[in-house]
């Protein structure tokens, strides 16, 4: 079943909670992109502004974390409601921090950039429940989809389905009806749109018409 998560970041910042309830009955996930000025060249949101989009919802908050320290802050996500986080691969200590989110009780995800291989996330499969591999360099939203990165989506999508490990495999960047059908079809099983659901005059129509484009058969 795939799993839609629009992206806050392309929603109005001064009416999140009014965002976030024109999709919720029609997304899954909320996906809330943390960005720090250091790892993306980019500054966004943190704990508190998480905690308070908690208490007008009970999606489950997809956090990822595009900051080059993320451990001290793990705490903080899980108290404001974070049900998981994702941290990225290229900021090192990779072990360190999925082990620090379990014991948290957080979902752990994994993320890489697009340049960055495959084999740099593989060790980490059977410690993670989210791998999100990056179909644009993270920071901004309303980029192009590089559709290069699929071939790294069907190596993740064999290995996770050759051993059967429970990991969603989530795409990010330039995702619409278009390119959600291309990403489907390489294996990827979570959808975040940013763009396409809340630069839509219908962000909910927006969700179910990308709902529909992802839920073809799969090949890979
Ligand atoms: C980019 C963020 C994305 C972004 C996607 O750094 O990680 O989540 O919001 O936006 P769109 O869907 O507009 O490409
Ligand atoms: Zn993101």
């Amino acid at each position: 079943m795939a799993i839609i998560a629009p992206s806050l970041l392309a929603a109005d910042f001064g009416v999140l909670a009014d965002a976030v309830s024109e999709v919720a009955g029609d997304a899954d996930w909320l996906h809330i992109d943390v960005m720090d000025a250091h790892f993306v060249p980019n500054l966004t949101v943190g704990p508190p502004v998480v905690a308070s989009l908690r208490r007008h919802t009970g999606m489950f908050f997809d956090c990822h974390l595009m900051m080059s320290d993320p451990g001290p802050y793990l705490e903080a996500f899980k108290q404001a409601g974070a049900g998981g986080c994702t941290v990225h691969v290229e900021v090192g200590r990779t072990g360190e921090l999925l082990a620090q989110m379990r014991d948290l009780g957080l979902q752990a995800g994994l993320a890489a950039n697009p340049d960055t291989p495959y084999e740099a996330v593989a060790p980490y499969l059977d410690k993670i429940d989210l791998l999100l591999l990056m179909t644009v360099f993270p920071g901004f939203g309303g980029q192009s989809f590089m559709g290069e990165v699929m071939g790294k989506v069907r190596m993740a999508r064999q290995a996770i389905d050759e051993r059967a490990l429970p990991v969603h495999l989530e795409v990010d960047g330039g995702i619409d009806e278009d390119t959600g059908a291309v990403a489907a079809e390489a294996g990827a099983d979570v959808f975040v749109a940013g763009t396409a659901i809340f630069g839509d005059d219908h962000p909910a129509e927006a969700s179910r018409r990308l709902r529909k484009a992802v839920a073809g058969p799969r090949t890979a």
